[in-house]
């Protein structure tokens, strides 16, 4: 970075890699703000080249030729370029540009939340080895602040728990689904159009995204490594419209949630569809907003909502970590290196070691002893119900018989449905959701 006279603002340089949606956004704030941003922070901010994967692709921004490159990994090595920002997703090249770029000397800015739950620790090493700053707001929650919370504002809290609206694309189909019965494809491609959505959009609907953003939650939340691959994940593909409607007819709100607990044994971290009663702080959250909900021992139970995904948002973080490297080097101020070293390796317990309630669902023939196997069933295993409805149903010769449970253990739950689904009048497997309240 170039040395600022006094009064003179600090030239800092930037490399971007991927000029899609975020890309994009960021592209937009460093061309229109770039006099206000000098002037609310003393630092210029020079954008020195953009690398994409085709040149010659029609974009929404204007963008000068000259300033485009199809080789990212000359952007990484680029001498001129102090800060490169990652915007391409995914783990392969991005992770090579990263690490190129960090033993290249340069500070790193990232949205790739995949590659951060699965490669994270290798990046942080890296960044430490190098001395170098790795900024990563934009990888969780869209635009909300989260991580810096995490890592400044609660600095003195211990962190119990954390729930989660961490998924922009699944919480807008969620919410086109249950509130303006649209189909499940439908909100798919309108969220897909409003750039919400991943480049394989699966990762989203099937909980893999929300996974990656666990990771990183609970990394600092929890002070842990985290081994992703041992996170429980459901998505919301095989979602039916029914149990949206059964649920809202108990009072509750269904949301693809991702829960971080803290346990003497360990950590409890799952991805799943969660009944939410509908009084609860996540319960009315809509649309592509996401939310954190965050219980800490100092500051007490606190609620981070904003845009989850889309261009702007998503910029803004992006941008805000930009910045934060920037001035800190115009203040010269260094940063006590982050105590990462600190971090332990909490085991992330099994699904089966952990304890819910349940929105069970049975398909059952209307038929006397039915209920009462099912019933008896539970009992057997430990789970207490806590309300029973069964619906009228004239088209079909099944009915749905909803029950909700009383704080079960998984195993149990498991164990008793492998026993129903297989007895006679069950005739469809039993759906099964967790509840939260
Ligand atoms: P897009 O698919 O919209 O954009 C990807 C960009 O990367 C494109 O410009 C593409 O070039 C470029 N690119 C891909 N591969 C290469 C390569 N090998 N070399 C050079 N350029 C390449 O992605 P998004 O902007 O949506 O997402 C970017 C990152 O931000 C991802 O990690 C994503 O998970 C994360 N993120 C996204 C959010 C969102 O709301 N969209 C929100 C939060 C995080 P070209 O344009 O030529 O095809
Ligand atoms: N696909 C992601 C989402 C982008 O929908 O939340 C934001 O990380």
């Amino acid at each position: 970075m170039k040395k600022s006279m006094d009064s003179q603002p600090q030239e800092v340089r930037l490399g971007l890699v991927g000029l899609g949606t975020v890309g994009s956004g960021v592209f937009e704030i460093l061309k229109n703000q770039a006099v206000s941003l000098e002037k609310k922070t003393g630092v210029r901010l020079i954008l020195q080249k953009i690398a994409v994967r085709s040149v010659s692709k029609k974009r929404a921004v204007s963008v000068p030729k000259a300033l485009l490159t199809t080789d990212a990994m000359s952007v990484a090595l680029d001498p001129r370029v102090d800060i490169l920002i990652e915007l391409i997703g995914g783990i392969r090249p991005a992770k090579e540009i990263i690490l190129k770029a960090l033993s290249s000397g340069k500070h790193v800015v990232t949205a790739n939340k995949a590659l951060l739950a699965e490669a994270g620790e290798e990046i942080f090493t890296a960044a430490d080895a190098n001395n170098r700053k790795i900024g990563f707001e934009a990888s969780v929650c869209g635009g909300i602040p989260i991580i810096k919370s995490l890592r400044e504002g609660l600095v003195s809290n211990d962190i119990s728990q954390f729930l989660g609206i961490v998924n922009g694309t699944c919480n807008y189909i969620l919410t086109r689904m249950s509130q303006e019965g649209c189909d499940f494809k439908t909100a798919l491609v309108e969220a897909q159009a409003k750039g919400y959505a991943e480049e394989n959009p699966a990762l989203d609907v099937d909980g893999v995204d929300s996974a990656h953003k666990l990771a990183v939650l609970a990394r600092l939340a929890f002070r842990s490594a985290i081994s992703f691959k041992k996170i429980y994940v459901e998505g919301i593909r095989g979602l039916r419209r029914e149990d949206i409607g059964y649920a809202q007819e108990l009072g509750y709100a269904i949301k693809l949630l991702a829960v971080g607990k803290k346990h003497p044994k360990g950590l409890e971290l799952r991805v799943h569809p969660t009944l939410l009663p509908n009084g609860h702080p996540l319960a009315g959250v809509r649309g592509v907003y996401n939310a954190v909900f965050i219980h800490a021992d100092q500051a007490g139970d606190q609620l981070f909502y904003g845009r989850g995904a889309g261009k702007k948002p998503t910029a803004s973080a992006v941008m805000s970590d930009v910045l934060d490297i920037a001035r800190r080097n115009v203040s010269g101020s260094q940063r006590a290196k982050a105590p990462r070293l600190n971090f332990d390796n909490k085991k992330v317990l099994g699904i089966e070691e952990t304890i819910s309630k349940y929105y069970l669902r049975f398909q059952v023939a209307d038929k006397p002893g039915v209920l009462g196997m099912i019933a008896k069933t539970l009992g057997q295993n430990e789970i207490s119900i806590l309300s029973v409805n069964q619906k009228e149903s004239h088209a079909t010769k099944s009915v749905p018989v909803i029950i909700l449970t009383y704080a079960a253990a998984e195993k149990n739950i498991r164990k008793a449905l492998k026993v129903i689904d297989a007895s006679r009048g069950v005739s469809e497997k039993t759906i099964m959701m967790r509840v939260e309240s």
